[in-house]
């Protein structure tokens, strides 16, 4: 198992790991961030592909 986190504080919102991995959804107030859909997953997937491709290293991936 693998928690997925977005760190609020460092993510901009640039939508990229959205675009990435379906994991991944935008927050809809004026101030979007990304959230994981589903924050423990079985396989990583492309989760790692979202987290190598945020700018800003937000998503944090922990092995369980
Ligand atoms: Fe935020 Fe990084 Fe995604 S900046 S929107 S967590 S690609």
């Amino acid at each position: 198992m693998f928690k997925i986190s977005v760190d609020k504080q460092l993510c901009i919102g640039c939508g990229a790991c959205a675009a990435q991995c379906d994991n991944f959804e935008m927050t809809t107030d004026d101030n979007p961030k990304a959230k994981a859909k589903e924050s423990e997953v079985e396989e990583v997937g492309c989760n790692q592909e979202a987290a190598d491709i945020c700018p800003v290293q937000a998503i944090v991936i922990k092995k369980l």
